[in-house]
């Protein structure tokens, strides 16, 4: 199950010898969905072989601040630190975790974690008299009183051939950790979510239809999302080639706005939360021929009546225990317009698409949009990726669960 879907992962790798099951938590991190990008120090090259990492996180592995071949290239530590959810570090040597506590930062690795703005953990690993040392008791202390979440270590039979206390915690249990800190506290975990996806399309006759350009990803990416979170979620797609296989997504097709609507409203009143990110058509031909129009040579008119607006049936039929998420898609007094519905439809959050942004909207991979929820300021958020509006939708609706 992705658990960790999408989220972005610096693997720090420093010089030990339970480095060797970084490999296995390169292959965990991924399969949990997340993007994993290692960054060793030198010492932990004597340990491991980075194309092994590379491999793994299908990402080449990074060392050096300096790329000393005379190109003047470097490796931005703070693009790094920034691109991460959560920084890892595992195995942690007392080294390493000794210069964390005192800022200090002569590699790639210690850079980035002054840096670093996100979740920080590590995994300490090292001999047991290492371990005990008051020096890495005293640095242990200073860490977690900056927030750094300390994994482990376990006792158990150490290289040294000495028992005790040392030992890195498994790949398992240290995914499980950083998920677990991250979001498993999530309020969605265990939360019913209806999400609508998709556009809808309205037979003319038996081979056309009215239709529109939505493709289903922002829709898609929020139950996906939502899974991930540990929600049921209840998917109702119109017509979209996506594909979904997270076992916590149970998936309803759909063609026209009649269908979305029957389908959503028979599924709605058992769930926390509805989002309506369908794209629903808000007209359909008053009568759709039977076998198909055939062409004359003077033109067609065509009589269309207006579909149900579900999104406004939801808003009036909302029990208490619910949360209402929509969407608009404005092109004239975008804000003016958005709050109006957000108040008409009884909405807890509105999510304002914006058709002006280069890369935001239909089709793309990325979308820019302003959250809107009754009594805040509009949340006006930058150009991002598709998954990231979809975890910035989801963060406010568990602030209003
Ligand atoms: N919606 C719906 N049922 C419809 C049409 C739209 O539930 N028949 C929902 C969409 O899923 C989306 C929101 O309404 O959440 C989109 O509304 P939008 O098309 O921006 O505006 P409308 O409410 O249709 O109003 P207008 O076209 O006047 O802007």
């Amino acid at each position: 199950m992705e658990r960790f879907l999408n989220r972005k992962v610096l693997l720090g790798v420093t010089g030990g010898i339970a480095a060797y099951k970084c490999a296995a938590l390169v292959r965990l991190l991924v399969k949990a969905g997340a993007d994993v990008q290692v960054v060793m120090t030198p010492a932990a090259h004597d340990f491991i072989t980075p194309l092994t990492l590379a491999t793994l996180s299908k990402r080449p592995v990074l060392t050096d601040l300096f790329i000393r071949d005379g190109s003047g290239q470097w490796n931005d530590h703070v693009h790094l630190a920034r691109w991460a959810d959560v920084l890892l570090i595992a195995p942690a040597s007392a080294n390493t975790l000794g210069k964390m506590a005192h800022g200090q930062c002569d590699n790639l690795l210690l850079a980035c974690c002054l840096s670093a703005a996100c979740p920080v953990f590590v995994a300490p690993a090292m001999d047991l008299e290492m371990w005990k040392d008051a020096s890495t008791k005293d640095n242990i202390t200073l860490l977690k009183k900056r927030g750094v979440g300390i994994i482990g270590p376990e006792s158990g039979e150490l290289a040294s051939g000495l028992t005790g206390e040392g030992r890195m915690s498994e790949p398992e249990g240290i995914v499980d950790a950083v998920i677990t800190a991250m979001i498993g506290a999530s309020k969605l975990a265990g939360k019913r979510i209806l999400v609508s996806a998709g556009p809808t399309q309205e037979a003319l006759d038996p081979v056309r239809y009215i239709g529109n350009r939505s493709s289903g990803k922002m829709g898609f990416a929020i139950a996906e999302e939502a899974a991930a979170r540990g929600a049921q979620v209840q998917l109702v797609a119109g017509p979209v080639s996506l594909k979904t296989d997270h076992p916590g997504i149970e998936r309803t097709d759909v063609v026209s706005a009649a269908e979305m609507a029957a389908a959503c409203k028979a599924r709605a009143p058992q769930c926390h939360a509805v989002i309506m990110s369908a794209a629903v058509a808000d007209y359909r031909p008053a009568r759709a021929a039977q076998s198909k129009v055939k062409k004359k040579d003077s033109g067609l008119d065509m009589e269309l009546e207006p579909t149900e607006d579900i999104l406004a049936w939801m808003g009036a039929h909302k029990p208490d225990h619910q949360r209402l998420v929509g969407f608009a898609l404005e092109t004239d007094n975008e804000l003016e317009h958005a709050l109006g519905k957000l108040k008409r439809k009884n909405l807890d959050l509105l999510v304002l698409n914006s058709l002006r942004d280069a890369g935001a909207g239909f089709g793309t991979d990325t979308n820019k949009v302003t959250l809107l929820a009754p009594g805040t300021d509009p949340q006006e958020l930058p150009l991002m990726s598709k998954a990231e509006v979809a975890r910035a939708i989801l963060d406010r609706l568990e602030e209003l669960m």
